[in-house]
């Protein structure tokens, strides 16, 4: 058991960890039931129904906006799709600017340059891994629109601090909330914040529809704009009684689809339960993990975290090895773990080489390029370590085995360095 799997040894965990998403009885009943509805989008209006989706539709909007509090809910086909509509809706215009941070999912970027307006990378915390609000002041310029503040991993952005700035300098505030449906900060749930917020159900996220979005906003202006842009811009009268195939401006086909919607509702039932096995096996996690001189996990007290992904940060001058030959050990060992998390979304062609056609009209004089964001390309490529199996219906015992495998490496160091 002592010599590392690295090595040749025998591996911590011979057995995957326990598959996810859990998919029940109600899931399933939901989905039996728009296959024998027969109406599997309802989008395309018959008489007498108007643009506002399917029945399925429908419900999971009124669900998700009453769980969270908000006057209006708009269901996408992927949150990319309801981030670009975020962007048109809070009236971002072509050739502006959106500060995102520099750590986080493509996406939250591209919905910028899918209206031809450019992103302009903010530097995160070294805790948190979120965007940082003090270096906001010297991403700003006078082409500013909107800031995406991202609580990435499912913890919470500082979001005082970031609609304090927003305020002074009157952006539009849209919260990624890809990673954290049902995280708090202070008492108020992310996505309801700012103007509005958008979640993922794609297939790894906390609750899941197979792909899919939502957007939550209480303003009527942006609910709307965010359907048309949905519909291929099309104006939704209440009660307009068939298609009118009368684009207003620019949108595309992001509608989701009554199964997803029907598999929606029975997750969104049990979204408290999946944050609260997240929350029992990431906080077991954590409190083995920051006995370990050179590990550590943080999570500020007034969050409540929803654990995506449980990351934490590795000290190489501490521990005396490579974060990535920790991370290739873990691995081997049986323990699925990434080395970083997607690196600095500036430091791709897209940016690096301006490869949009958004850049050809930009009148501003943000740059990308290595060394733009030092926090964030050093945590990315020394320091965080990425765990996506703390996670229902995994259990301490499997958390056990996480434990058992890092102390295995960190105790047979030495063996690292020959
Ligand atoms: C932070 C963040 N934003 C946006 C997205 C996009 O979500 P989707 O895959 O539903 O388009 C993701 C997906 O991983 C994400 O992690």
């Amino acid at each position: 058991m002592d010599d590392l799997a690295i090595l040749g040894g025998k591996k911590t965990r011979e057995i995957p960890f326990p598959k996810h998403p859990m998919i029940g009885e109600e899931e399933k009943k939901q989905i039996l039931e728009v296959l024998d509805s027969g109406n599997l989008s309802t989008f395309v209006a018959a008489p007498g129904e108007n643009f506002l989706g399917g029945k399925k539709i429908r419900e999971f909007e009124d669900k998700f906006a009453t769980k969270f509090g908000t006057n209006f809910a708009v269901a996408f086909n992927s949150a990319s799709s309801a981030l670009h509509a975020a962007v048109v809706a809070v009236g971002v215009n072509p050739g502006d600017e959106v500060i995102v941070p520099s750590y986080t999912f493509t996406s939250t970027a591209t919905s910028a340059l899918m209206h031809n307006a450019i992103p302009t990378f903010c530097d995160i915390k070294e805790d948190t891994y979120c965007l940082d609000p003090i270096k906001l002041s010297s991403v700003y310029s006078n082409l500013s629109k909107a800031i995406i503040p991202v609580h990435l991993f499912g913890h919470a952005c500082d979001m005082d601090e970031i609609m304090a700035f927003a305020k002074e300098k009157n952006l539009k505030v849209i919260e990624d909330c890809a990673q954290s449906p049902g995280g708090i900060y202070k008492d108020g749930y992310l996505g309801t914040i700012g103007d509005c917020g958008v979640f993922s159900f794609q297939e790894t996220k906390n609750m899941t529809t197979g792909e899919g979005g939502m957007l939550i906003t209480n303003d009527e202006n942006i609910a709307t704009i965010a359907r048309m842009v949905r519909n291929h811009g099309e104006m939704i009268e209440p009660t307009q009684k068939s298609r009118s195939y009368v684009s207003e401006f620019l949108g595309w086909g992001y509608r989701m689809t009554e199964l997803e919607a029907a598999l929606g509702i029975a997750q969104l039932s049990k979204l408290d339960y999946f944050n609260s096995e997240r929350i029992k096996l990431a906080e077991y996690l954590s409190s083995e993990i920051n006995k370990i001189d050179g590990l550590k996990h943080v999570k500020y007290d007034f969050v409540k975290h929803v654990y995506y992904v449980f990351a934490f940060s590795f000290n190489e001058e501490k521990i005396g090895v490579s974060r990535n030959k920790f991370c290739e050990s873990l691995n081997a060992e049986g323990i699925p773990c990434g080395a970083g998390y997607v690196k600095p979304l500036y430091m791709n062609p897209l940016y690096l080489e301006k490869r949009s056609f958004a850049f050809k009209h930009y009148t501003g004089k943000f740059e990308y390029y290595k060394g733009l964001c030092p926090v964030t390309e050093k945590l990315h490529e020394e320091k965080v370590v990425t765990i996506a199996i703390v996670r229902p219906p995994a259990t301490i015992d499997d958390m056990n085995d996480i434990v058992i495998a890092i102390k295995k490496i960190l105790d047979n160091k030495e063996k690292l360095q020959t």
